[in-house]
């Protein structure tokens, strides 16, 4: 055979942090980028992206599913040296809501299966936030539901739990796009004990709150001192949308990811507090929409 059979994958958007949770919180949320990938025996690559990102995508070597897949047939010194790539993505590119942990997750489990699943799902994981360089995002891509992750001995471990409570998103996604690099290079090198402990404090209640179903926990848990503070500056508006989220009725709002998306976390009034959002964006001279989402409780699946 000169190639592989077609492999069908689907993949969750992410959103990570959730405050306090600086590089160890995600949720899987309920929209999807689906891959079909065809492995081909000769160098020919061919890809086709339909949905978002369609006209920023590269669709040539430089696609980063396509070099997640090079990478993955390298190392399994797989016989395949190119691809038929389609992908429709209906997550928000570079908005914070995980697009490139979706890609590359995307692109591993499809290399997986086609080469008769020679990786578990932890490995799996391991490559894709060793290629991610963190790994809240693909812990729930992968896993799905919330999920607390960490680097343990070089390895990285993750917790995937479902919340006690009927929690729904809502994003505002501004019209513009903010690289991680960037929102990265703005993070302070070092942080005070003081701000270590209001973190370590707010994200455990968190989790715990969420564990056990407890929604006035979460009406304070959602503070960040270590990364929101220093990225304000490259979402205008951000204190103000997060403040017209929770007094339309949200438990908390936070940064989606690194940003520029803002999330509120709520049980109730979801239309309301995407509305306030917009509107607050709209006073700060940003166009934005808003999305209501579920956790998803899957993650990655082939379909
Ligand atoms: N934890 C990461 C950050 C998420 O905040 O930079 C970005 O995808």
């Amino acid at each position: 055979m000169d190639k592989s059979e077609p492999i069908r994958v689907r993949v969750p958007a992410t959103t990570a942090n959730c405050g306090p949770g600086f590089d160890t919180l995600g949720i899987a949320c309920n929209i999807y980028n689906e891959l079909e990938l065809i492995l081909l025996k000769d160098e020919t690559l061919d890809i086709t992206i339909s949905g978002e990102g369609t006209s920023y995508l590269p669709v040539n070597e430089k696609n980063l599913i396509w070099k997640v897949i090079k990478k993955l047939l390298e190392l399994t010194k797989a016989p395949y040296k190119g691809a038929i790539i389609k992908m429709h993505n209906n997550i928000p590119l570079s908005r914070g809501l995980g697009s490139s942990a979706a890609a590359i997750s995307a692109g591993i489990l499809a290399v997986n299966y086609a080469l008769g699943e020679p990786f578990g799902k932890q490995e799996i994981f391991e490559l894709a936030a060793e290629i991610e360089g963190h790994p809240d995002n693909v812990a729930p891509v992968i896993f799905g539901g919330m999920t607390t992750s960490l680097t343990y001995k070089d390895k990285v471990k993750t917790f995937s739990f479902i919340p006690k409570i009927p929690l729904k998103m809502v994003v505002a996604v501004p019209e513009f796009f903010l690289a991680t690099k960037k929102a990265r290079e703005v993070l302070p090198v070092n942080i005070s004990v003081k701000d270590a402990a209001f973190n370590i404090g707010h994200v455990s209640s968190l989790v715990a709150a969420m564990c056990m179903g407890n929604t006035e926990v979460l009406t304070y848990a959602f503070e960040d001192k270590l990364h929101q503070p220093y990225r304000a500056d490259l979402i205008p508006g951000m204190y103000d949308v997060f403040a017209a989220a929770k007094h339309a009725g949200a438990l908390g709002a936070a940064i989606s990811g690194a940003g520029p998306s803002l999330i509120a976390f709520t049980i109730e009034n979801e239309t309301t507090i995407g509305q306030a959002m917009v509107d607050t964006f709209a006073k700060h001279k940003i166009d934005s929409h808003y999305l209501i989402l579920d956790i998803d409780k899957k993650g990655a699946c082939r379909i």
